[in-house]
């Protein structure tokens, strides 16, 4: 629901106020945006840009794939990290909004932005729980989204802008970050042709918010995933991976493969506060 969050978004041409009439937003300079009957609103830049967001293959494959709980470990250690106080959060680059609905759940009360590039993305987010409220917006332009609004920013396998997570958190919020760790999904790599991770992922994490944040704790996820043939191909065609593996063959190697593969999920969740 968009109303819920509405004191913590701006306009995205003038940082005006929003409020809303029937299904219309607007601010006093005049801008609208309607919400679109999924509940959903385009809150659209004039630099904004969308082509990176997923596709509507990439959203129901990611979809499918976390309702299936593979990730509740990653989910279980944000929410332990998220402040207990927190009463509005923002996700950037929040996909289904299956991580926000997550926190949101252990916070009676809060409400959270689920901001995303992909309208099939947000379309699925403003559906995820009651106390979402889904913005189509790109998170490397300027977030629309009020100064000092936010108790708790995540970005989770995400676009970050460090001065602007920084510029919408409150002087004491939180930015919690979930990043891949080296061993994360390693087994899948070469068999499926997905994409490696990049090792020195932590090193480039701390430099890019260094003039921002400063570190406030990590939890370090390891857990073993058993993934059927359905599981390996959906987790193949909702990440960047799904951009350039050839279906035919990826279905080939996972009808030659066994029912149930193993692999590990290794991912490291930080938090950080602003400088
Ligand atoms: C790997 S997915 C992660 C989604 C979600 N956080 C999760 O873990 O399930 C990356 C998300 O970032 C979104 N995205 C890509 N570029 C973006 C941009 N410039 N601004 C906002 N979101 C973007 C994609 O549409 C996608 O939903
Ligand atoms: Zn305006």
């Amino acid at each position: 629901m968009i109303d819920p969050v509405l004191p913590a978004l701006a306009c995205p041409h003038c940082d005006g106020p929003l409020t809303r009439t029937d299904g219309t937003l607007g601010c006093p300079q005049g801008h609208r945006f309607d919400l679109a009957r999924q509940g959903y609103v385009s809150l659209l830049g004039r630099r904004s840009r969308t082509d990176t967001g997923d596709s509507a293959e990439m959203v129901t494959a990611r979809d499918a794939f976390l309702a299936a709980g593979h990730y509740r470990p990653t989910a279980d250690a944000v929410t332990a990290l998220c402040p207990a106080d927190a009463q509005v959060l923002l996700e950037v680059g929040a996909g289904t909004g299956w991580y926000l609905a997550a926190v949101l759940a252990a916070r009676p009360g809060a409400v959270g932005i689920a901001l995303d590039a992909s309208v099939r993305a947000a379309r699925r987010a403003a559906s995820a729980s009651p106390a979402i409220g889904s913005v189509v917006a790109d998170a490397w332009s300027r977030l629309p989204v009020a100064d000092g609004a936010v108790d708790v920013a995540l970005s989770i396998f995400a676009p970050r802008d460090a001065a602007e997570l920084s510029r919408v958190l409150r002087p004491d919020g939180r930015l919690i970050v979930v990043t891949p760790a080296p061993a994360h999904l390693a087994e899948l790599i070469g068999p499926l042709g997905m994409l490696t991770v990049d090792a020195g992922k932590d090193a480039k994490l701390a430099a890019s918010l260094a003039g921002e944040f400063v570190a406030d704790g990590s939890t370090d996820v390891r857990s073993p995933l058993r993934l059927d043939r359905d599981d390996l191909r959906r987790l193949v065609l909702m990440g960047p991976s799904a951009r350039h593996v050839d279906r035919e063959s990826l279905d080939r190697t996972l009808a030659a493969g066994p029912d149930v593969t193993v692999a590990t999920l290794a991912v490291t969740v930080s938090r950080w506060r602003r400088r």
